[in-house]
């Protein structure tokens, strides 16, 4: 398996970190490809829980170099912030590569991700407030700043001014802010660039020539399938692509070279932010599945949105990634219950629909049709193969399966 993607099934926080882990000891590479700092996974490493944000799972083994692929956008006041705590802790992380291409994200679109939010009200997205929009933005715009910038303060000061000189027209006459000022800007940003320095590489190239030489890489998507600026819920998504094709475009490794995508899902669903959620539970099944799942965003702490398994959301991942795995997570959450609802398809107006509706206003109409299968008492803690499972989880399993049109793999 010298090539494999990990994504998101659902809406993020799917676990995907932890699947990332458990193949992490076979892996030679593993590759962060979209997304920034908006990210969160925990991971829990010989006893030890560490939350990243920013910085590949891979960082955490040895061995493993971990790469910061040209698809991501780095906040590098929370890179460094990231790295020096890891390094507190004992683990080396001068492994790190980081393409030249990735994109920086200033102050400036820190401060505009947060305005404009409060400026949409209730149309708001519920960002995470990182700046992550903003930065894509400018990316498309073709006034973004790249990694690359910090090795040429001339350019990079040339960039910054042509960038604010547009927002700062924003940021004063329409969100009545204070004007950023370019040499603070710069400065910030240029007081990172010696140590950004020695970890600057031609990434793309790098993780061909490992590919060639026979090595494993692995790459971890950001966010959730859903969440996907393409193919999620437009516009309550993030900004960048967290399907299995950005792992191409966020890496510059082209498509023949990839070999398995792996989805993660959740035994139910979760969701942070806004945007629609057809499963979404409001009662005391809800809140039981919070506090049993610990669901509280690993970034932001706001408590996630909580629901039962919706399997056209999945099965959609499945086609959209192109899965030859998935994998299941946090099934334990759900013993205890006594009926176990799937969402099997919508009724959208009276009119059933097996698929996601192709509208965005349909969607938001999406009422779940239930199926409901006999859940299980015991406790799932410390069972490792599916024989071991209880009748009753077993049979849940295969129903998920078989929905998702893919195989479900430990
Ligand atoms: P991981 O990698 C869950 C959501 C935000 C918001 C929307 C846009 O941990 O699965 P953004 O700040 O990205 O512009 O916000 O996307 N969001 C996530 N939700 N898990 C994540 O990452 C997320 N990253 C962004 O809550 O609704
Ligand atoms: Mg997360």
């Amino acid at each position: 398996m010298p090539a494999i993607v990990i994504v998101g099934a659902q809406w993020g926080d799917e676990g995907k970190g932890k699947a990332t882990d458990a193949l992490g000891a076979h892996v030679d590479y593993v590759v962060k490809f979209n997304g920034g700092n908006n990210a969160g996974h925990t991971v829990v490493v010989g006893g030890e829980k560490y939350a990243l944000h920013l910085l590949p799972s891979g960082i955490l083994t040895p061995d493993v170099v971990p790469v910061i692929g040209n698809g991501v956008v780095i906040d590098l006041k929370v890179l460094f912030g990231e790295i020096d705590a890891l390094t507190a802790r004992g683990i080396d992380c001068s492994r790190l590569l980081v393409s030249a291409n990735a994109h920086l994200i200033p102050g400036y679109n820190r401060t505009l991700d947060r305005v404009t939010e409060r400026f949409l009200g209730k149309r708001r997205i519920g960002t995470t407030g990182r700046g992550i929009g903003p930065t894509y933005a400018d990316k498309m715009n073709r006034i973004g700043l790249r990694v690359q910038d910090l090795l040429d303060e001339h350019i990079l000061q040339q960039k910054v001014e042509g960038a604010l000189d547009q927002k700062n027209h924003l940021l004063v006459k329409v969100y009545n802010r204070r004007a950023i000022s370019v040499e603070e800007t710069v400065e910030d940003l240029m007081s990172y660039a010696e140590r950004m320095r020695p970890m600057i590489a031609d990434t793309a190239k790098v993780l061909v020539d490992a590919l060639d030489g026979g090595r494993t890489v692995l790459f971890e998507a950001g966010q959730a399938t859903q969440l996907d600026v393409d193919h999620g819920n437009y516009p309550f998504v993030t900004s960048s692509n967290a399907t299995s094709g950005g792992a191409c475009t966020g890496s510059g490794v082209p498509p023949t070279r990839i070999d398995t995508v792996v989805a993660v899902a959740k035994a139910y669903a979760t969701r942070v932010g806004e945007g629609p959620f057809p499963t979404e539970l409001f009662d005391a099944d809800g809140e039981r599945l919070r506090r049993v799942g610990g669901e509280f965003g690993t970034t932001t702490g706001r408590p996630r949105r909580c629901g039962w398994y919706d399997a056209p959301v999945v099965r959609y991942a499945t086609r959209i990634n192109g899965l030859t795995d998935l994998v299941l997570t946090k099934l334990d959450v759900l013993t205890g219950v006594e009926q176990l609802p799937v969402c099997v398809a919508y009724d959208v107006d009276g009119v059933r629909q097996e698929d996601i509706p192709l509208t965005q206003s349909d969607f938001h109409h999406a009422k779940p049709v239930y199926e409901y299968f006999d859940g299980w008492t015991e406790d799932l803690a410390g069972i490792r193969s599916f024989e071991d499972l209880p009748k009753n989880a077993q049979r849940y399993v295969l129903a998920l399966e078989e929905m998702a049109g893919v195989r479900i793999s430990a």
